[in-house]
């Protein structure tokens, strides 16, 4: 009881003696600015003689929510965009001379035939008609317009989702009797090869030297076959990460296919083995088509 009497008297004499002052003796009695003002109690508090000690008692307000904006945080960089995919609305057929031919996914380096052919590719450099085919879902022609057909390395480009719909878009736009002509990477030869553990075959042999030059890594020989089967883009209009290759054949696989799309004759060709005139570009230029040792040639109407 007298120790709370005497704490009690104390904080009153303390808060006498720290009341604010806002009247400056040296100042004639004028109101302080309240720059000089001095600090109030709040800001001292109140010390108390306790014992011993000091008892020091100060009110301090909650600590204000940091009103500060916290500095946006940097959006994560979208991933690239890919291009848009299919821009049929671009394409105008009354540029190319009916009935149509198409090479699908020509390249750099080849040179339109005459003005009957509409390059078709998802690099606007490269197609009159600009497709991704991985997202893809009809060709802008109509039924039966187009004569001739052809596709180099390309169709492997295409998911297994993908090809069975633009095979059946090939089949729609070709008249009876039209041709498609298509070379791919022969699965099987790569395959046996792998199987045989030839390092020296020359389509692993190049692609153990890219690896590591790109990527500085040394590929085993599964990764040199592998790359039939699935494969990094680095084509800049795909976008990041894309895949090149996702789809792959062997000859049944690709009569099986052909077969289900609506073609009624498959036939297994060979480098510049068409008796077909529509074609007779192929090996006069820089082409994937050349590389008859690792090759796959079909023909389908
Ligand atoms: C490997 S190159 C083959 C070029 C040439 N036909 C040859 O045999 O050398 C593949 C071609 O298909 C095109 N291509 C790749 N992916 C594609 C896709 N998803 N949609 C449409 N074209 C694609 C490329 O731009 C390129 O012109």
């Amino acid at each position: 009881m007298f120790l709370a009497k005497n704490i009690a008297k104390n904080i009153a004499k303390s808060c006498i003696a720290n009341l604010p002052q806002r009247w400056n003796p040296d100042s004639g009695g004028r109101q302080d600015s309240m720059k000089h003002r001095a600090p109030s109690l709040l800001e001292r508090g109140i010390r108390l003689p306790l014992g011993g000690y000091e008892l020091h008692l100060q009110l301090r307000g909650r600590p204000k929510a940091d009103t500060k904006k916290a500095p946006k945080k940097e959006p994560k960089a979208a991933p690239k965009a890919a291009p848009k995919k299919v821009l049929e609305k671009q394409f105008d057929p009354s540029r190319h001379q009916a009935p149509f031919r198409m090479h699908i996914g020509p390249g750099q380096h080849w040179q339109k035939p005459t003005a009957h052919w509409i390059a078709v590719d998802v690099d606007p450099e490269r197609g009159d008609l600009v497709i991704d085919f991985n997202d893809f879902t009809r060709f802008p022609l109509p039924d039966a317009s187009v004569v001739a057909i052809y596709g180099s390395h390309v169709f492997e480009h295409m998911s297994v989702y993908a090809t069975p719909l633009v095979f059946r878009e090939c089949r729609r736009i070709l008249q009876p009797g039209g041709v498609l002509r298509l070379i791919l990477p022969d699965a099987e030869k790569s395959l046996r090869e792998y199987v045989a553990g030839n390092a020296s075959f020359s389509l692993f042999a190049r692609r153990r030297a890219r690896a590591l030059q790109r990527y500085g890594i040394e590929y085993t020989l599964f990764e040199c076959m592998r790359e039939d089967f699935l494969s990094r883009s680095g084509q800049k209009v795909l976008g990041k990460e894309a895949l090149a290759h996702q789809n792959a054949w062997d000859f049944e696989t690709i009569v099986a296919d052909l077969t289900r799309a609506g073609f009624s004759r498959v036939e297994r060709s060979a480098f510049q083995g068409s008796s077909n005139d529509e074609f007779r570009f192929e090996g006069t230029y820089p082409s994937e088509a050349n590389e008859s040792d690792r090759s796959l040639y079909v023909e389908a109407s």
